[in-house]
């Protein structure tokens, strides 16, 4: 419609001389004019040049004013010819009316102030009313009132923005559709000789780029790759989310009847529901260090089960990938070693908004000959005040692996209170000795979720806003990017 408008009209006139009165004569919006001149001009059906004017606009306090009268005005009608105490006029008015009202009525001698209030005139006019219905109207007001009315704040300049138009160098009465592309139809019906092609923008902007936006969680995983890197860890290969019992519990020296072995807390495979190969001769001597101990001690004294241990499942804890590396370490001359692994684990947990059946865990362990409780109280000192936790406390606790082992917990400044952020402990030399680990090495290890630390740091507190299916893609494409402590 506007362009119709615009192209007919320069057909028989040589400028549209002011868009916004073009506009207002032809009853169209003057954004949409605005939007075709834009166009019209960027194809050069015509030229156009901007035209800039000051004008007024209410500001919020004006436009109530235009509505409901000045507050001088309000006042006025407020009081009863016989006259008012100001406790009663104050009664009936609204503050701001009465304040800024009282000022104006006195000042226009239109009533008398004192303990009472009455009228000095019989009938008055409101003129800051008409004058701002004019504003908004967009007609012209002499510049004394102008001043007025923004002495009292309530019209604001802004600047008008239209053109003014002519006719262009590829100027018709109405726009022929340029192609955007040239097709094979095109080239058959011979066409394309007639088509005007549109030209290529190459200052046009490309759509926002909708994919490769990283999750938080992996945000604070490679922040914690970096400190173990830092810290000289070697990472450990995770790449595989299915085990077999014996890796993740039996080398652990976890009892068969342990009850995390029970499917209720793990996820079996049902196929393969086995373990094709193991190491036998470490397979017999896990058995026995089950059934009757060695190494000074004394077993579980039970018997274990070959097809127990054989079973297929979602690894439960990464420890059972630092269980493989240190059996493969074990193999060949003692090297000391740090390593570290952070991937996904599984358990048949009821899911709440702290838990899930699947998360990530943390990992971290050092290997080397002699170590003590100390040096893992140390290293964890280490490791956590470089993610800005330095407050650590430490208290017993229990694995079937590890002795001592202890819970760690941080103060958490925010919450003010202690909470508790991993587990730890020292190998068990039935674990150990067992995979062919010289006697006096000894092995520290710790581990954690990543879930914990990315909530706190990303502010949610349930869970499954986090991962899963429920997650709001939004978070996904606009995360803030993490910077742990990195000292
Ligand atoms: N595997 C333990 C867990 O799943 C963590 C841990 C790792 C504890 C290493 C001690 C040593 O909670």
């Amino acid at each position: 419609m506007a362009e119709e408008a615009i192209l007919g009209f320069l057909e028989s006139h040589a400028e549209i001389a002011d868009s916004g009165e073009f506009a207002a004569q032809h009853g169209i919006d003057h954004n949409e004019v605005v939007n075709v001149i834009k166009s019209l001009h960027g194809f050069r059906y015509i030229d156009a040049q901007d035209i800039k004017r000051e004008t007024w606009v209410l500001t919020e306090e004006g436009k109530t004013y235009a509505e409901a009268g000045s507050p001088e005005v309000q006042l006025f009608l407020a009081v009863p010819p016989e006259g008012i105490s100001r406790e009663e006029l104050q009664k009936r008015l609204d503050p701001s009316v009465f304040k800024i009202g009282t000022a104006q009525a006195g000042k226009n001698k239109w009533v008398e102030m004192g303990k009472q209030i009455s009228r000095k005139v019989q009938h008055v006019d409101d003129k800051v009313k008409d004058m701002l219905t004019r504003i908004k109207d967009g007609q012209c007001i002499d510049a004394d009132n102008i001043k007025a009315l923004k002495a009292r704040k309530l019209i604001t300049p802004q600047t008008w923005k239209g053109y003014s138009v002519k006719r262009g160098p590829n100027y018709a009465p109405k726009r022929k559709k340029a192609a955007t592309d040239l097709t094979r139809e095109n080239i058959q019906r011979g066409d394309w000789r007639e088509l005007e092609f549109k030209e290529y923008n190459f200052s046009a902007k490309g759509p926002p780029a909708e994919g490769g936006h990283i999750h938080p969680l992996l945000k604070v995983r490679q922040q914690l790759k970096n400190i173990f890197l830092y810290m000289g860890f070697e990472e450990m290969p995770t790449n595989n989310f299915v085990e077999s019992s014996f890796w993740n519990f039996d080398a652990l020296f976890q009892p068969q009847q342990h009850p995390a072995r029970d499917s209720h807390d793990t996820f079996f495979l049902k196929v393969p529901s086995t373990t094709r190969e193991l190491p036998e001769d470490y397979v017999e001597r896990v058995k026995r260090v089950h059934e009757s101990g060695g190494y000074q001690s004394r077993g579980y004294g039970y018997e274990w089960k070959r097809d127990e241990a054989n079973k297929n499942l979602l690894r439960t804890h990464t420890t059972a990938v630092s269980t493989r590396m240190l059996y493969l370490l074990a193999q060949k001359p003692f090297e000391p070693k740090k390593y570290f692994s952070i991937d996904r684990v599984f358990r048949n947990e009821a899911v709440d908004r702290t838990h899930l059946a699947e998360f990530h865990q943390i990992e971290g362990l050092v290997c080397d000959r002699g170590l003590t409780l100390g040096d893992l109280i140390g290293v964890l000192h280490d490791f956590f005040s470089r993610i800005g936790m330095s407050k650590l406390r430490f208290k017993p606790a229990y694995n079937p692996y590890t002795e001592p082992s202890m819970e760690i917990f941080s103060y958490h400044e925010g919450l003010g209170k202690w909470v508790e952020i991993g587990n730890s402990g020292m190998f068990r030399p039935e674990m150990l000795l067992p995979m062919g680990l010289p006697e006096d090495v000894r092995v520290i290890a710790w581990g954690l979720s990543l879930e914990r630390p990315t909530m706190i740091l990303y502010g949610i507190d349930n869970i499954r806003d986090l991962f899963g299916h429920k997650v709001d893609l939004g978070l996904i494409k606009k995360n803030p990017i993490c910077r742990l402590g990195i000292n």
